[in-house]
């Protein structure tokens, strides 16, 4: 369902008018952009209003989530693939870079990209060309890339999990969004627009936000930035039929083990790494992506070393991989309902 309001960009804080300023600098040129943040801080929202700032307006806007895709069939997502180029190949397919030709690709998640893969990738955006799967043919392109990723993409070359090569190619003009915890400002103007947008859609009238609510939401954290605020706000909406805007409880962070003093202790450096790789891969323990695999350690030793840490273990995340707030771990003392409600 898309709608004009889906996206709006709200807000009117420095660090929110500095990123819609270097949005209208780059849009018109053909630039790669990297936009660099957490966990909806709005980087897909950056990356439409680009395109749409952009001379490319009118064309296509293609967006693959390289996270969401098996590794295995990135490639043909990607550059499409012959007939018979592998066993399931029954017909020809046109990839994403095909169908974006003229117009701008979004490669969310770019960190999730296979250091196999990267090769092609990078000559895509120098050359303009590739060839398609199980294919000879040069194929020549014209489309303008805008990545994302939530992870540390300098680190991970270090650790030579991702090629410098490409991450220069890929870093021209890279957009940082700030979290909104460092831009408390746009709380307000965020909580009116989402009440409107949803009281409208579920027909509801919302007359008052009492004050202290807008204390509550003004003074929480917000670890999943903008979205977990547009998903409280319509849970608060639904709950609210009377006219006054009710929230639901608001998520706890995930309880800190006190007695550690992280950082100065071997113990407690681990804890923080794993719990890093965890939130960074969404709490899923398991499977190719999920953090065991990125630790490099059996998924049995993970969940007793999460145990050992206090770290909670999650009951579903692996059902759930790529959805970042029903994966998180409820947190002790909430109940299913209160969990799934905030
Ligand atoms: N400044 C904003 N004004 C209005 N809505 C916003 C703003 N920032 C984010 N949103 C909304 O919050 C939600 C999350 O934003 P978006 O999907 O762009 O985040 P993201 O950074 O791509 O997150 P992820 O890394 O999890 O993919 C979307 O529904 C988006 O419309
Ligand atoms: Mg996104």
């Amino acid at each position: 369902m898309s709608s004009p309001d889906q996206w709006t960009i709200v807000g009117n804080s420095m660090a929110l008018r500095h990123v819609l300023k270097q949005v209208e600098i780059v849009a018109p040129t053909d630039a790669t952009v990297l936009l660099l943040g957490e966990t909806g801080t709005g980087k897909e929202l950056v990356a439409r209003a680009i395109h749409d700032a952009s001379g490319r307006s009118h064309r296509t806007f293609i967006k693959v989530n390289c996270a969401a895709i098996p590794s295995g069939l990135l490639e043909s997502e990607l550059f499409g693939h012959e007939r018979g180029a592998f066993t399931s190949a029954i017909a020809q397919r046109i990839g994403r870079f095909e169908l974006g030709d003229g117009g701008t690709l979004f490669l969310d998640e770019v960190g999730e990209i296979p250091l196999e893969l990267q090769p092609k990738l990078l000559r895509v955006l120098q050359e303009h060309e590739f060839e398609r799967v199980g294919g000879t043919r040069t194929i020549n392109v014209d489309v303008r890339m805008i990545a994302a990723t939530n992870r540390d993409l300098g680190g991970m070359v270090e650790e030579r999990r991702f090629r410098d090569d490409l991450y220069y190619r890929l870093n021209v003009f890279p957009i940082a969004l700030p979290p909104l915890r460092e831009r408390p400002e746009d709380i307000d103007p965020l909580v009116d627009h989402f009440v409107c947008q949803f009281a409208r859609s579920m027909n509801r009238h919302i007359d008052a936000i009492p004050g202290e609510t807008r204390e509550a939401l003004r003074h929480h954290q917000w670890p999943g930035n903008v979205r977990e605020l547009e998903n409280v706000i319509q849970r608060a909406v639904i709950l609210s039929p009377a006219g006054r805007l009710t929230l639901p409880p608001l998520r706890v962070e995930f309880p800190h083990r006190p007695a550690h003093n992280e950082g100065e202790t071997l113990e407690g450096v681990k804890r923080a790494y794993v719990a890093r790789v965890l939130e960074e891969t969404r709490w899923v323990i398991g499977g190719p992506r999920g953090a065991a695999a990125r630790l490099g350690l059996k998924r049995t030793t993970l969940q007793s070393m999460m145990k050992r840490f206090g770290l909670p273990l999650p009951s579903d995340g692996a059902k759930s991989a790529f959805d970042g707030y029903a994966s998180r771990p409820r947190p002790e003392g909430l109940d299913d309902e209160k969990w799934a409600a905030g």
